[in-house]
């Protein structure tokens, strides 16, 4: 297959860790007799540097004419404690969901059993935990109406929906559910907010097309707690911007890291694909961020595309290079392995694989 990847690996250890997701997925494509051709654009705070832009035009055109887009991570401390700042990295990646129309995001969260002991939750209770996040990603008090009052006392950030908004993801998540463990909870607040109540009924109503899967509801504030609690029970959450935002930080300890979650944004003409870590910026250049979440959005490049072999042999590598501890310090904290080892570790066992995939 032919792909062109359009690459912005972004700010802080973006361009560290999506080097061995590139690494990984030119090892894919020597094995497997692909043609993947990357091409890098800016965004983020280095593009604010070089530009003025958190996401110039010519970068949003090179995403728009390539197959997918692979990114790093995005965020400089410099602007976070400045209120006043007035452009921002995250308006890059913001900018981009809105204009690719990345509706979708996908998040999978699971407990690696050779990761199990190092998770600070109990064993008995994260153990068989494997659960996937739909998160809207275009819509809700993210993209709502600004607003600041002119004597800077009073502000206001719009939630909205519609029910085309709705739809579309509650669709994507019921047909995941199906391939699943067809469960489907939807997380919401519709005890307080009329959004969520707008959720409820479109959810609910569309839940009557998929008879096969079992529909239910949780507030966002016990989710939060479930989510601690007894996280095996879930199998597909669907739910809003924000609240999909908090939840999947959360669900990201029960993994062991968040240097190990990889994430999909879809819609109907475009893909990207990004760890849902951030730009971590006190390691940057310093070799020892994670590299596994983005060499993991990598895998789920290729599932979009239907390369199911190509996609599971990176999970096989990474499984591999979890039980043998070929893992950075945030899974050992005595490990002297960096990013590039571990990222050169996961290539070469593709490179060398002549096995059979056990996933
Ligand atoms: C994420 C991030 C972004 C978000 C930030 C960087 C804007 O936290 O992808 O989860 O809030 O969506
Ligand atoms: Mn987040």
């Amino acid at each position: 297959m032919k792909l062109k990847i359009a690459v912005l690996a972004g700010d802080g250890i973006g361009p560290e860790v999506t080097a061995q997701a590139i690494k990984t997925l030119e090892a894919i494509a020597e094995v497997y007799d692909h043609e993947f051709e990357f091409e890098s654009a800016p965004v983020g705070a280095v593009a604010i540097d070089e530009t003025g832009n958190p996401l110039p035009e010519e970068t949003l055109d090179l995403c728009e004419a390539s197959d997918a887009v692979l990114f790093g991570a995005i965020g400089d401390p410099k602007y976070d404690n400045d209120p006043s700042a007035k452009v921002r990295p995250e308006q890059g990646l913001l900018r981009l969901r809105k204009g690719l129309g990345l509706f979708t995001n996908i998040r999978p969260i699971k407990a690696y059993e050779t990761l199990i002991d190092k998770s600070p939750l109990k064993r008995e209770i994260i153990e068989g935990t494997d659960f996937t996040i739909y998160r809207e990603l275009t819509g809700g008090i993210y993209f709502g109406e600004k607003q600041l009052s002119k004597d800077g006392k009073e502000a206001s950030d719009l939630c909205s929906y519609s029910e085309k908004e709705i739809e579309r993801i509650a669709h994507l998540a019921f047909k995941a559910a199906r391939n699943r463990k067809k469960k489907l909870t939807l997380v919401d607040k519709a005890n307080v907010l009329e959004t969520s109540r707008l959720w409820r009924k479109v959810v609910t109503a569309i839940g009557k097309s998929y008879k096969d899967v079992s529909l239910d509801f949780l507030f966002v504030d016990n989710a939060a707690m479930q989510i601690i609690l007894n996280p095996s029970q879930f199998d597909v959450i669907l739910t809003e911007n924000m609240f999909g935002d908090i939840i999947s930080d959360e669900g990201s300890v029960i993994g062991g890291s968040i240097g190990l979650l990889a994430s999909a944004s879809v819609g109907d003409k475009s893909a990207l694909f990004e760890p849902i870590h951030g730009s971590y910026p006190q390691a940057k250049g310093k070799d020892i961020a994670n590299p596994i979440a983005s060499i993991l959005s990598a895998a789920m490049l290729l599932e979009h595309f239907g390369l199911h072999d190509e996609a599971d042999l990176i999970d096989q590598a990474v499984e591999r290079a979890l039980e043998i501890g070929m893992v950075t310090q945030d899974l050992d904290k005595d490990s002297t392995y960096g990013t590039r080892k571990v990222g050169e570790f996961i290539a070469d066992y593709i490179l060398t694989f002549d096995g059979e995939l056990f996933i």
